[in-house]
This record gives C-alpha cells, structure tokens and sequence, in this order.
C-alpha cells in the first residue's frame, strides 16, 4: 500500500503533487495536427460534463468566448436530457472516467441529432472513446482518489491548449511555465488556513470570473473529503443572499489576484470582513492592501492569469486535503461516493 501510494499518506496527496508532469503531459496531448476538425471549424460549442468535469467545462468557456468569440454553451450532464436538440455544431463530453452515464447519454444524443461530438477522457477505450467520433486524451495518468485532482488539471491543460489552438497560439509558451508555478505552490505552508477551515461548519469561496468554477471546484474538494459544508460564489452574488449568513463563523476564502476583478475583489473582501468575517485570501504576497484586510493570506505567485488559475486550484486541492487530514477523514474513499457514476 505505502509503495502504491509512493511514500505519501494518501492517494490523493500522491496524485496532487504529480501535477507539475501532468500538466506538461495534457498540454502537449493536443496540437494543431491532432486538433479535431469539428473543434477547427465549431462556430458554437456545447460541452457536457458532471463534477469537477464540469467545472473544468466552465473555465473553458471562461476563456474561449473573450479568445476566440465562439459562443459556449455549457450544460451538467444530468440536466442535457431536458434540453430538446443541441443548440451547437459540436459537443464536447468531458469525463476523467469515460464511464459517467449522463455524460454518455449528452454525446448519444448529439450522434443522434447529427451533431459531431469530442470526448475529452483519461481512459483510452472507456465507453466515451467508443462513441464519440473524436477523443483527446489528457494523459493524466491513473486516479485511484475518489476526489478528482490531477485528471481535473489535465483537462484544464487540455482546454487552455484548445484555446491557443483555436485562437492562433496566443498562450503557447506561457503554459510550458506551469509546470514550474505548480512546483512552486506545491511547497506552500498551509497551517493558518487549515486552522480556521478545520474548526468552521460551513465555509464560502469567493472569485469572479475564470477564478469563479476555480473557486467552485474549490469548494468541492472541500465537500467531498472534508465533509464541511462549502459553497462557492461569483463575488458579485454575495449580495443576492449570502450576505444574510456571513458571521465571524463563517469564514470565507478569496481569490484576490491582479487583474480586471481585482479592486471590485477588494471591494468585496472589505464587505465581508465589516461582518466580521474571517477571510483567507489568494494574494500576492507584497500585496499589502489584501492583507490589511485578510486574516490569512495563501500566497500566489506573479504569473499569467491562465498559470494562476493552475496554481490556484493546486493550493485549493491542498487546503482540502489537509483539512480533511486534520479532521482524519477518509481521504481516498469519502463516504457515499464513488469514483464514476455509471447510472442516471
Ligand atoms: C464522480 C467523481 C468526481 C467526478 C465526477 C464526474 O462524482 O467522484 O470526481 O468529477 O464523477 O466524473 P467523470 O469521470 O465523468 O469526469
């Protein structure tokens, strides 16, 4: 078992710090030449996913429509079948196992629809790669922990790499430095944030734009192997309702990195912490407006938007995983959960 698991505790600490080749791996999994022709010539797109698939779907669309102005759809697996024809000239199912049935039933439909379909799988030969006419594989390697980790970097590799493909490289050599940001942030002391997530009952997590499904798959990671409760917000969503439950036993976590969002971040952080809110926030480290206001900050490195999203996710996994440690959960098979959903 310990040599399985490459002398780390768990399963899912193994697969979070084999992320540096994984994302090395998953953005050279796709090029021009093995670009699909459905992807080259889409002027729409609907991708179809569940679960941490799904949120690697949002970042996706996130950062395709402002690259390339091709319109994205996205839709949860389970609810696709309520929608009456597929609204795009291709669909992308993304699916770590290949084996999530709605995931399945979303690329059935497009083939019956006529519509052309991209699996996006780590398992060659799994059910997806059997129906779908394209597949790219993301080259993640085997996932033994419940919780996605590496397989949902990879598919944001991937993704991020259809992007640049898409759009006429424009990113090419700034992923070929993930690799390094992620070694970096795999080092990061996490303590004071474990500190504060391990004694709360429920915990928000804040971001907007890209960092919003960031924070989202946050959030899940915390839910699925800690077990506290955790919701993600779009930051500008506070006011609509989560307002009303913020209280120094609420913390919060918060994405604050240079960019376009940044000084309405700010803006949101203060109205929290007006309510006494604990905050944990991604910051630059010499950013010393954020941490005025922060309780702790989680540093991140002064990089791309694109490799922060990277990191960010990394440092999110981590907090998670040592939350969950703290608390001695069962970090590889959370209760009631399973690896792949193979019913409706
Ligand atoms: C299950 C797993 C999740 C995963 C989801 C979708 O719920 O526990 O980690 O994100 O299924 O799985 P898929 O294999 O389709 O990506």
């Amino acid at each position: 078992d310990t040599v399985q698991k490459g002398g780390y505790a768990h399963f899912m600490l193994k697969e979070i710090f084999e992320q540096p080749d994984v994302i090395h791996r998953a953005t050279h999994a796709v090029s021009e030449e093995t670009l699909p022709s459905s992807l080259r010539d889409a002027k729409s797109i609907t991708v179809v996913a569940c679960g941490s698939s799904y949120h690697a779907g949002m970042i996706f669309r996130y950062l395709l429509e402002p690259a390339c102005g091709i319109p994205v759809r996205l839709e949860l697996g389970s609810e696709y079948k309520y929608t009456p024809v597929p609204f795009s000239d291709v669909i992308i199912g993304i699916s770590q196992s290949g084996e999530t049935a709605d995931t399945l039933a979303a690329i059935r439909k497009g083939i019956c629809n006529n519509v052309r379909t991209v699996a996006i799988t780590n398992v060659l030969n799994s059910s997806i790669t059997r129906s779908a006419q394209d597949t790219i594989l993301m080259h993640a390697g085997p996932e033994i922990s419940v919780a996605a980790s590496k397989s949902f970097l990879a598919q944001v590799g991937v993704l991020m790499q259809i992007v640049n493909l898409l759009s006429g490289r424009q990113c090419i050599d700034i992923l070929d430095h993930a690799r390094y940001a992620i070694e970096q942030v795999l080092l990061t002391d996490l303590t004071d944030a474990v500190d504060i997530c391990s004694s709360a009952d429920h915990l928000f997590y804040v971001g907007r734009g890209v960092f919003y499904p960031v924070m989202m798959e946050g959030a899940l990671k915390m839910k699925e192997i800690s077990y506290i409760h955790a919701e993600a917000y779009a930051a500008g969503e506070l006011k609509h309702g989560p307002f009303a439950l913020l209280s120094p036993e609420t913390p919060v976590i918060a994405i604050c990195s240079p960019g376009q969002a940044y000084e309405v971040m700010l803006g949101n952080m203060k109205e929290m912490k007006a309510r006494g809110t604990p905050i944990i926030a991604f910051g630059l480290e010499n950013d010393t407006d954020v941490r005025d206001i922060a309780d702790v900050v989680i540093p991140i490195p002064e990089v791309h938007p694109w490799i922060q999203v990277l990191t960010s996710t990394v440092l999110l996994q981590l907090l998670a995983y040592h939350t969950a440690n703290r608390l001695d959960r069962e970090i590889d098979m959370p209760r009631n959960l399973a690896k792949s959903v193979t019913v409706e």
